[in-house]
């Protein structure tokens, strides 16, 4: 029924009406004075520009919020009943309004901050994943926008990518499993019908972008053939495969082919191999990135049929609305057919209609009693204790004593901004301080836990707030030794300020020399220090870790996060949270788990688990240690041998051996022992978090798909060859045979 009524639509659309749903442009279009504005004058519509972009273009969508010029629930929510307003009047269609919500509704004060993805992808824990995404969905339904450009399923498989933290780590089938989760939260279960408390998601950025050769944002990735479709395209496969309603373009080249104009990649392999019925959207600027960046268009119209032929149905143009007048001509020239304008314009009526537009374009806060509730926030709260990583406990210094003396430093000590990261109030996260005073920074949650005057509280090390995003002011070290005086541990808060995208991009690895050089004399005063690392990606540590009684890993928390570290510093939390990268230990040494057998070149790593012979890293895949011990008895397959088809259970009983109540991510490795080309040492194939009791012993089932166990082989075709494969849960590990090979014919198992 609702083909037909979008058909019907169609019908009576004039071409400039079919190009202005294509469309989409940022809200500062709209604004007075052109969308330039002094950072702290207020946004207001221009009623001319309304005539322009509503009137004359028919623009389809709009997106941003003016760098929260906006904000007040007030004027926010009346901007966008002026948008729906004028756009109903001009085109009979309501505007589609996307935003950036990616750990939360991150420009509506209030509303509440999740970790980032890194973390919640540390928790290993895709029900909180989905109770997140569901409350992150409402929070910004109730800010009067119906589509979030989350979740990424981008692979952060390289440290050096400045939006690492917005992914779900390297490992394919964990980005998998979050991304499901994620999708499910924000859609809910009707993506035919998604409700009034649920939001339509963008995967982002379709594909490879987490991989640029140089490690600098958008920049080209060469990737293998194989790599491509059985690492980076399976979370996307499988979440446009579970309903995911949009997704989002890759702005740079893979393989030689830029993301926005390969029609393989996004006609072929997404609207023809999956039947995905729902909008390719480009990132910012994309279209006119072809010409002027990557040099593959003549000139702007050129570029716009470059893209619209290789299968995108909206551009984020965002500014210029020469768009809709060349894309008209181009249809007009023959250039673009009427075929393709067509289908794009139904798949964005479609998600409009998803989306209950029509019936309900706009709605209000007050409908939305929840946003920011203590509901919420134990959820928010509860995702950042499952995130933490536990890296080092030498002689089990942690958890300390409550009364303990504390001094807090680095430059991580005192700051809202650095917890939370990116896209948080702002793109970069440079307003968190700004709207973000009734949360903990780390110096604070640690006063209220230990005592205001156990805690002291000297940087040594400071962002310049104001600069550029990596910029640290002259250091004060010899102020946090003085400060160190009388304590009994010193709380050094090292890592990152807040960025996102290019600006992001560095020119090494390891943390500052300013941190570093506050790290070493801290550690000379021989106060136990315990490093606190709040970062975006694995900063190199290797200097700095051998003098570090402790380590943990906050990521990027969001505004509970410091509560949470307090939690763990105390032990009323036990840290339960597991790397979901390799953390590196030398820039030249870069490497992922799933690495081929000829790259272990390294020590052995002592660890919870023991996986053998590794490239000298700092941290492996998977490990996070915990306050208690936990052992892993009876390793049970439940076949010897397998065929394509089956499921193969894997059982094991876990114990907590400790005296502590404790969280434990029970992962199943795989290891295909021969192949026709070279397998991966490892490749997680499902995991499961359990609680247990000091004493508690529980009996854990993991299922694996026998086809899941297939490759992609160099031709491109997924193949599940006969032989033996090691499963390794734990310390445990049993041989399973495939006894038939099968190779499919389909792009897809
Ligand atoms: O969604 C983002 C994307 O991740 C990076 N470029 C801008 C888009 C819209 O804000």
């Amino acid at each position: 029924q609702v083909e037909q009524k979008i058909s019907k639509l169609i019908s009576k659309m004039s071409i400039e009406e079919k190009v202005g749903q294509m469309a989409q442009f940022t809200i500062d279009v709209l604004g007075k004075g052109g969308g330039v504005y002094a950072s702290d004058e207020p946004f207001e519509l221009d009623p001319a520009m309304l005539d322009t972009v509503f009137g004359k273009y028919k623009v389809g969508s709009i997106l941003n919020t003016s760098n929260n010029r906006a904000r007040t629930t007030e004027v926010w929510e009346n901007t966008i009943k002026i948008i729906q307003g004028k756009a109903l009047q001009e085109t009979g269609i309501p505007v589609i309004y996307g935003i950036d919500a990616i750990h939360g509704v991150t420009y509506t004060a209030g509303a509440t901050f999740f970790p980032q993805q890194i973390g919640m992808a540390a928790t290993f824990n895709p029900e909180l994943m989905e109770e997140g995404s569901r409350i992150a969905a409402y929070e910004t339904r109730a800010s009067n926008i119906p589509w979030n450009f989350s979740p990424i399923l981008d692979l952060g498989r390289d440290p050096r990518w400045p939006r690492q933290w917005e992914t779900f780590g390297e490992d394919p089938y964990l980005a998998k499993v979050m991304g499901l989760a994620s999708v499910r939260g924000y859609q809910g279960d009707n993506t035919n019908h998604v409700d009034p408390n649920h939001v339509a998601v963008s995967l982002k950025h379709y594909m490879g972008y987490g991989v640029p050769y140089s490690g600098k944002d958008r920049t080209p990735a060469v990737i293998t053939e194989s790599d491509l479709r059985e690492k980076h395209f399976e979370p996307f496969r499988a979440a446009v495969e579970a309903g995911a309603l949009s997704i989002m373009v890759n702005s740079g080249i893979v393989n030689n082919v830029n993301g926005h104009a390969n029609y393989r990649l996004l006609t072929e392999w997404l609207k023809e191999d999956l039947n995905f019925d729902g909008v390719i959207v480009t990132d910012w600027a994309d279209v006119q990135n072809l010409l002027s960046r990557d040099h593959i268009a003549k000139d702007y119209k050129d570029a716009i049929r470059i893209a619209i032929n290789a299968g995108i149905d909206m551009v984020m143009e965002p500014y210029n609305l020469r768009f809709c007048d060349a894309l008209v001509q181009l249809v007009k020239e023959g250039e673009v057919s009427q075929k393709r304008i067509d289908d794009a314009v139904r798949r964005v009526l479609r998600l409009k209609f998803r989306l209950g537009l029509f019936d309900r374009p706009s709605w209000s806060r007050s409908e939305y009693p929840d946003l920011g509730s203590p509901q919420h926030e134990a959820i928010a709260k509860a995702a950042a204790d499952e995130s933490i990583t536990l890296l080092k406990n030498e002689d089990n210094i942690l958890p300390l004593k409550k009364g303990a003396r504390f001094l807090v430093t680095g430059p991580n000590a005192n700051s809202m901004r650095t917890l939370n990261g990116g896209w948080s109030y702002s793109w970069q996260g440079e307003k968190v301080e700004e709207f973000a005073q009734q949360y903990n920074t780390i110096f604070e949650a640690l006063q209220k836990k230990f005592g205001e005057t156990n805690v002291k509280y000297e940087p040594g090390v400071t962002y310049k707030m104001d600069g550029q995003y990596f910029e640290e002011n002259p250091p004060e070290i010899h102020k946090a030794i003085a400060a160190a005086t009388g304590v009994d541990y010193i709380v050094l808060c090292l890592g990152e300020n807040s960025y996102c995208e290019t600006p992001g991009n560095l020119d090494e690895l390891s943390l500052s020399e300013n941190q570093i050089q506050l790290a070493l004399a801290l550690q000379k005063t021989g106060k136990p220090v315990i490093l606190v690392l709040n970062e975006g990606r694995p900063r190199i540590i290797r200097e700095i870790e051998p003098g570090s009684k402790a380590i943990v890993q906050l990521y990027l928390p969001g505004n509970y996060g410091a509560d949470a570290l307090a939690d763990i510093l105390t032990g009323d939390v036990n840290p339960s949270g597991k790397l979901p990268y390799t953390y590196p230990k030398f820039e030249q040494g870069l490497i992922t788990y799933d690495h081929k057998p000829c790259q272990n070149i390294g020590q052995k790593m002592e660890g919870v688990y023991d996986y053998g012979a590794e490239t000298a890293v700092q941290y492996p895949f998977g490990f996070g240690l915990s306050y208690t011990t936990f052992e892993y008895t009876n390793l049970t397959i439940d076949k010897k041998s397998f065929v394509p088809g089956d499921t193969i259970s894997v059982t094991v009983d876990v114990k907590n051996t400790g005296e502590m109540a404790g969280k434990e991510s029970v992962m199943l490795f795989t290891n295909d022992l021969v192949a026709s080309i070279t397998p991966d040492v490892r490749r997680l194939r499902a995991f499961r978090k359990i609680n247990l009791q000091p004493g508690e012993k529980k009996t854990v089932t993991l299922k694996v798909a026998a086809n899941d166990l297939a490759f992609v082989d160099a031709d491109g075709k997924w193949v599940l060859e006969a032989g033996n494969f090691k499963f390794q849960v734990g310390n445990l590990a049993d041989k399973v045979t495939c006894t038939q090979t099968k190779i499919w014919d389909t792009p897809n198992r």
